[in-house]
């Protein structure tokens, strides 16, 4: 069998990021992003991400095809993110996209962010195969899902509100001041507030326990809105947290946090199982995002999964944040399953906005 050799465009967020794949290789990955002018601004601003964008989108691709050593015109198809995203982000790669498959006589392969994270352990595990359970949390995004194949998705829980465990941790760990320790100054909040909690004493985890009557419904959603905010409003009640109880706050903080997946996590497996939605031979957990990088989460849901008879797989966290490699994996199982979603060279348009 020949292999596939596609390039992947990924800029629905803050960084802009390309990466030519051949089959389960990487020939070039090459990401860049801007964190000063992000942390300076408090949060993404999109206008200054698609500023950055434009200046860095021709910078990227150069070193991207200098490095794999490749010619535009060799490839297979031009993979990029067409959602969901910052639009004005998203229309930076789309347009090059579009112009170079008019330029190179490429097809085009658009590609839908959340899954392209969810089949990215595909890429880093032949052994993974579908359908598997995909479990994604970041600074983004929360969402279970099972799925069957690169465009057959089963949603079975995602977050009620806008607010998502990464983002709900760094807040918390703004509130708690934590980038005002030297050690912790340049580290993203979640990792802070995993760093601290190590250092909690035996039982410290259940000094502030997780507030009541979060996510009693009898579904897979999540609320982690609600689990920052009685946090938050436990601080502005209380004020501030003292030096010496701030690991066993961030254990806590942590616990819940662990406590409301892992309680979700279960009823979505006892619903698939239920349904007999998952063969013996197929029961496979994919954790994936920033926020999965956390040890004592990951061994807790690891822990769980065992339990139901599930193995956990987990893609290196420089593949879990958004990155090119991702993009141009899932536009080639698009490929390979002969996608109705992909256009033909002859019916590139000349803009997708
Ligand atoms: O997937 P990611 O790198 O970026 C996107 O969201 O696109 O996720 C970043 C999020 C941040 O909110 C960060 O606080 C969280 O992941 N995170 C962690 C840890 N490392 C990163 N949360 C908990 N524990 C960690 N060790
Ligand atoms: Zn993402």
């Amino acid at each position: 069998r020949r292999y596939l050799r596609v390039l992947g465009i990924e800029t629905s967020c803050d960084d802009t990021a390309m990466a030519i794949i051949d089959d389960r290789r990487i020939l070039a990955h090459v990401r860049r992003t801007k964190l000063d002018v992000t942390n300076r601004v408090g949060g993404v601003s999109p206008y200054v991400a698609a500023e950055h964008h434009r200046e860095s989108i021709d910078g990227v691709l150069e070193e991207c095809v200098s490095r794999a050593n490749v010619r535009l015109a060799d490839l297979d198809g031009i993979a990029v993110t067409r959602g969901p995203g910052t639009v004005i982000c998203l229309k930076v790669g789309m347009d090059k996209a579009l112009a170079l498959c008019q330029t190179y006589r490429q097809r085009l392969l658009p590609v839908d962010h959340m899954r392209s994270h969810a089949l990215t352990v595909r890429f880093t595990d032949a052994s993974v195969q579908y359908p598997f359970l995909c479990f994604l949390m970041s600074g983004g995004h929360c969402l279970l899902t099972l799925v069957k194949g690169p465009e057959d998705f089963l949603l079975l829980g995602q977050s009620v509100n806008a607010t998502s465990p990464g983002e709900a941790a760094d807040k918390v760990a703004r509130h708690l001041r934590l980038a005002s320790i030297p050690e912790l100054a340049s580290t993203c909040g979640g990792r802070s507030i995993e760093i601290l909690a190590a250092s909690a004493p035996p039982g410290g985890h259940l000094k502030y326990p997780m507030p009541r009557g979060i996510a009693l419904q009898r579904n897979c959603d999540f609320d982690f809105g609600q689990l920052k905010s009685r946090y938050l409003t436990y601080l502005n009640v209380h004020g501030p947290v003292s030096e010496s109880a701030l690991p066993s706050f961030c254990a806590s903080y942590q616990h819940s946090s662990f406590k409301h997946m892992a309680t979700r996590l279960q009823r979505c497996i006892e619903i698939l199982d239920d349904k007999r939605m998952v063969p013996d031979d197929r029961r496979t957990l994919v954790l994936s995002g920033g926020v999965a990088s956390n040890s004592f989460i990951r061994k807790g849901l690891a822990f769980v999964a065992a339990k139901y008879g599930y193995r956990l797989v987990c893609p290196p966290p420089s593949l879990c944040t958004d990155n090119g490699v991702m993009t141009a994996w899932m536009g080639l199982e698009l490929l390979e399953a002969k996608s109705p979603t992909i256009i033909e060279r002859e019916n590139v348009p000349d803009s997708l906005y």
